[in-house]
């Protein structure tokens, strides 16, 4: 009894001092995330997600991506509270009409069924926010072996405005420096920036947001030279000028990471080193000196990286978040109550 109450001495003691410390960072919101958040009131909460990531993703590895993506989408705009899984309204476009979203974003149906199995079983309990962070993670430990706990009990928001997408998620023509001040302003540093980065080494880009690199890149240049002019000729066969129909449903899809597409592996830093970055955004990184050691760096230390992209995972993923009594828990997660 003694030995518990000492117990419990230090783990106030100890959570009051991790409490000051996440306080004074940039992040202060995620202090009331926790590991666990569901153990009693939903016990089977990450193992039913787990199990629909791992069902969908075996069936094809590209919901990976999706999935991952779909967080890393969520975060940056509102903070990590669902906002990117609400459906537009009459008169209300959401998030998830917006062009950086509608039609390349995936995995939605497993985000769905995923809920359906824990509201029967714990029903307006576990948030539509955490379900996706689980899954993103899921995704990370499927097709990368990347394993991290993902803090807990988000709350759902309740309001999500396609306009806010713009100005809040980067675009692919970003310079180092617009990359950096981008993520600086959700509290995330350069070589998170960098790390995080590393997610393109899984999935797929439609043609259409890096043709101009291949056609119109500048008024002196029609091709960009930062890249490698035989990775130019296999994109021009892969998107000819006639295929880039604004992004729509046809436009052709090219591989991220041509080296291992469905791995989450370093080997996308490697293809930055060779000039086979597929987006202006990739390829920054390495024309800039500062990030440029970051990413020779992560090729060269792939598990090093690994471990840096697990917990910049748990940093994006705690970006605003709603907790407490605020926001909701959604009984559909691409509805609000
Ligand atoms: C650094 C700034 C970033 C920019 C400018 C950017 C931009 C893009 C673009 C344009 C695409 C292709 C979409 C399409 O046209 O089909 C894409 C795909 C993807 N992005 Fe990013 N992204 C960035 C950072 C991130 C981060 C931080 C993550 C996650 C941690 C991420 C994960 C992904 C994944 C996994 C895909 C493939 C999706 C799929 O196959 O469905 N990206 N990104
Ligand atoms: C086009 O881009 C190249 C390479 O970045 C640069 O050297 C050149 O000055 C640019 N031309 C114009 C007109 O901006
Ligand atoms: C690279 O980025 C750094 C850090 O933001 C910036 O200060 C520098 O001007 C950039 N260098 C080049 C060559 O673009």
């Amino acid at each position: 009894m003694t030995r518990l109450l000492h117990m419990d001495g230090i783990n106030l003691f100890l959570s009051s001092f991790v409490f000051i410390l996440s306080f004074s960072s940039v992040l202060a919101s995620s202090a009331s995330l926790k590991v666990g958040f569901y153990k009693s009131a939903c016990p089977l909460a990450e193992a039913i997600v787990k199990r629909a990531v791992n069902k969908a993703v075996s069936a094809n590895p590209g919901i990976a991506a999706g999935l991952i993506r779909m967080h890393f989408h969520d975060c940056f705009v509102r903070g990590c509270d669902g906002s990117v899984l609400l459906k537009s309204t009459p008169g209300n476009p959401a998030e998830r009409d917006h062009r950086a979203n509608n039609p390349s974003l995936r995995g939605f149906e497993v985000i769905d069924e995923a809920k359906a199995q824990i509201e029967a079983v714990c029903p307006q309990t576990v948030s539509c926010a955490d379900i996706l962070a689980f899954a993103a993670r899921d995704s990370a430990q499927k097709v990368g072996h990347i394993s991290y706990d993902v803090p807990a009990g988000r709350r759902d928001g309740r309001v999500s405005i396609m306009d806010e997408v713009q100005g809040n998620l980067p675009p692919p023509f970003f310079n180092t420096q617009q990359l950096i001040d981008n993520f600086a302003r959700k509290g995330l540093s350069a070589d998170e920036m960098v790390t995080l980065s590393g997610a393109h080494s899984i999935g797929v880009s439609r043609c259409s947001s890096f043709s101009n690199r291949l056609y119109s890149f500048n008024a002196t240049h029609p091709q960009d030279p930062s890249m490698d002019p035989t990775f130019v000729e296999m994109l021009k066969r892969k998107c000819p000028p006639s295929s880039i129909n604004n992004g729509g449903d046809e436009d052709p899809k090219v591989v991220l990471d041509a080296a291992t597409p469905n791995r989450l592996d370093d080997k996308y830093y490697v293809a930055l080193k060779n000039h086979r970055g597929l987006l202006s955004s990739d390829q920054t990184l390495f024309e800039n000196d500062s990030t440029r050691k970051m990413v020779l760096r992560n090729g060269k230390y792939g598990l090093s990286w690994a471990n840096k992209f697990a917990k910049a995972m748990v940093r994006m993923g705690s970006i605003e978040v709603l907790t407490g009594s605020e926001g909701e828990i959604r009984k559909t997660c691409s509805v609000v109550n």
